[in-house]
């Protein structure tokens, strides 16, 4: 039961209505309207601002639970120029955390129960890739912040006119951050070889993927510039496909497999030992992950690094879930089938889209492209400070990344 203490009066339109020992009820104003507000006394003081409990300048946290009562209970909460002052029962320390720290807390957590968080399926666009941008655009922060909110929105964005010089790709990277040398080194080359030591150099059929699932943490953004494309050869179409719809569309129609993708662990792996520094990579987790709140955080998807999973994996529930995911990718209104031509790089979100190329010919002419990667966490913090800098203050949607946010 509430037990109230005590009342407080308005000061630049805030103030405590009334706290209990486990609870403060704040009165904010958000937006030009007041609003209430309840924060836990333990919220309050993991949260404090004070010299004492996080460092000025880095603002890092330097507070001590340890030191603190058995019991974490108010005894006193109040607001003195716009700023929430308050203490804890049986401790020597007066707590204070800004007025506007706490409006931006609770205005961040309702931007991302919005709407606007969602992500956006683009289905069967009308117009060339649906999600493009001119590189020149880039140039500048409203450019970089176009083109980070359609990576974010649609799962991925093509940039025309781009460098097609020799690592060109690196150029489109650094407009989103540093780029990451994976397992091919910071630009891998997707030319035709004799021996490929991957589908991706050859001419064949490359089915739909993500790249690397077979690690914790794959690539985040991939970026995939076409050097050249010559117009005798055939084929070679870029295929991109979003796995969070298709995921999505499975819940909805077929329930009871996405509950099977999303339990049965299955294993990834890439064991390469003819190579200078021979590798090992095993992972196992489901082809689907969820968060807390039943929202897919995850896709692992690449049947050609599938391992050999447990037997007790192999079951028919999960022949049939996997063949109907992957019907589903097929059939998706999401997937574009589209040649890519010189200067043209589709940066995707690895983590949500999934690629592929159709088989091609050369016909003597030459197909050359530059693959690159960049962190997804980086790409998230690129687009969310944009966000706050040149849009509207909304959260960046999730990016696939098992983030729980
Ligand atoms: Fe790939
Ligand atoms: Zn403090």
């Amino acid at each position: 039961m509430l037990k109230i203490f005590r009342s407080g009066v308005v000061r630049r339109s805030v103030r405590v209505e009334a706290f209990s020992e486990c609870t403060a009820k704040l009165q904010l104003e958000m937006n030009d309207k007041l609003e209430k507000v309840d924060f836990s006394a333990l919220w309050l003081r993991f949260n404090c601002h004070c010299p004492e409990c996080r460092q000025q300048g880095s603002g890092q946290k330097t507070l001590s639970p340890l030191v603190w009562p058995e019991d974490i209970k108010l005894q006193e909460a109040f607001f003195e120029n716009d700023e929430l002052k308050f203490s804890i029962k049986g401790e020597d320390h007066e707590g204070v955390i800004p007025g506007q720290v706490l409006r931006k807390f609770v205005s961040d957590e309702r931007a991302r129960r919005s709407a606007a968080a969602k992500m956006c399926y683009l289905r069967k666009p009308k117009q060339g890739w649906g999600s493009e941008i001119d590189f020149s655009q880039t140039n500048n922060q409203k450019g970089q912040y176009d083109m980070t909110q359609k990576i974010a929105k649609n799962g991925f964005c093509v940039a025309k006119n781009c460098p097609t010089k020799k690592n060109g790709v690196l150029d489109v990277c650094h407009k989103i951050s540093e780029p990451i040398p994976f397992l091919y080194g910071l630009v891998q080359n997707i030319v035709n070889e004799p021996n490929p030591t991957n589908i991706a150099f050859s001419d064949a059929f490359l089915a739909p993927h993500m790249d690397m699932v077979y690690m914790e943490s794959p690539p985040g953004l991939q970026y995939l510039l076409c050097r050249r494309n010559d117009d005798c050869v055939e084929g070679g179409e870029s295929i991109l496909i979003d796995a969070f719809e298709v995921a999505e569309h499975l819940r909805a129609n077929h329930p009871r497999d996405f509950e099977t993708l999303c339990s049965v662990p299955v294993r990834f792996q890439k064991i390469h030992w003819e190579r200078e520094n021979p590798v090992y990579f095993e992972w196992e987790q489901p082809h689907i992950v969820l968060d807390n709140k039943g929202q897919i955080s995850r896709v692992n998807w690449a049947p050609a690094f599938e391992g050999k999973s447990r037997r007790s994996s192999m079951t028919n529930e999960y022949i049939q879930a996997y063949r109907r995911f992957m019907k589903q990718v097929d059939e998706s209104d999401t997937k574009i089938v589209k040649r890519l031509n010189e200067g043209e790089c589709i940066v995707f979100n690895n983590r949500r889209m999934l690629h592929g190329r159709t088989g091609f010919k050369l016909n003597g002419g030459v197909r050359f492209m530059e693959v690159a990667y960049t962190n997804i966490c980086e790409f998230r913090s690129k687009a969310q400070v944009l966000e706050f800098t040149h849009g509207q203050g909304e959260i960046v949607t999730r990016v696939g990344n098992s983030n729980l946010i």
